[in-house]
């Protein structure tokens, strides 16, 4: 069942929404090298609270694991997602660090995530963030009413394969709002013309995982790494289905 927001719930993502993208503009100030993943989840922490919201993944539950402990996944270099904020991981320069988060507020979640260049990276690295980020761009290009979720995933395995990268195996966007994880799923591989139907009203986290060398994963509790150790880029959007261009929530202005 895919739910059709109406126009009260939507006001309400777009306030989950904001307070992420509020946040990661602070974060681009705050990311450097030196401080630990642990130092930038208290100030995720704080912010969101701030803001009237409660971080999503805080405590979030999948069998067999322990509840999620941090306010945001912070995945550095080959780390794919889910990357437990720690005291021991401390940033480096030239590391790349994805942070994912999600704000619950009202009764509806917000959920995004960029990877950040802390100090100077290599070329491979800006590359790899670069087309991260142009792949979601081109999958969101895709999300209008009448058109598949296969439209979105084809265009971004192509644009992602063009540029000699791959996709991470089986981790997937989603449909968001009373649930962090709701139908469809938006796999980052597909066919166009396939899958479910978009309409206006629908909301969409649409989340490209990018990794240099290989598309298989190697999983531990949480965390998802590339399984021969090359870098790992990840960009996601929470975004509204209209009758016209889509709309991101999760973007500033
Ligand atoms: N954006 C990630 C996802 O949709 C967030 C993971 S939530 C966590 O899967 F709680 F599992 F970390
Ligand atoms: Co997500």
């Amino acid at each position: 069942m895919i739910y059709i927001k109406s126009p009260d719930e939507i006001t309400k993502m777009r306030q989950s929404c904001l307070i992420i993208a509020r946040l990661f503009q602070e974060l681009e100030t705050l990311i450097k090298p030196g401080i630990s993943t642990w130092e930038i989840d208290q100030f995720a922490d704080g912010f969101i609270h701030n803001q009237g919201g409660v971080p999503s993944f805080k405590g979030y539950s999948v069998p067999g694991l322990p509840p999620y402990p941090g306010a945001i996944c912070a995945s550095v270099n080959s780390m794919i997602v889910h990357g437990i904020p720690s005291r021991e991981t401390i940033l480096e320069d030239g590391d790349i660090l994805g942070i994912d988060v999600g704000v619950y507020k009202d009764g509806y979640h917000g959920d995004a995530a960029r990877t950040y260049m802390v100090g100077s990276v290599s070329e491979l690295a800006r590359q790899l963030l670069e087309v991260t980020d142009r792949s979601l761009a081109a999958g969101i290009s895709q999300a209008f009413p009448g058109n598949r979720v296969g439209d979105i995933s084809a265009t971004i395995e192509t644009y992602v394969r063009s540029k000699g990268f791959y996709l991470a195996d089986d981790l997937t966007g989603h449909g968001i709002g009373r649930e962090l994880h709701e139908s469809p799923q938006i796999p980052n591989i597909g066919k166009k013309g396939k899958g479910p139907r978009l309409e206006a009203g629908m909301t969409l986290a649409i989340e490209p995982m990018v990794n240099v060398g290989t598309n298989r994963v190697r999983e531990k509790g949480w965390e998802f790494s590339t399984a021969d150790g090359s870098l790992s880029a990840h960009f996601e959007h929470t975004i509204l289905v209209t009758d016209g261009e889509p709309e991101i929530l999760t973007r500033c202005g």
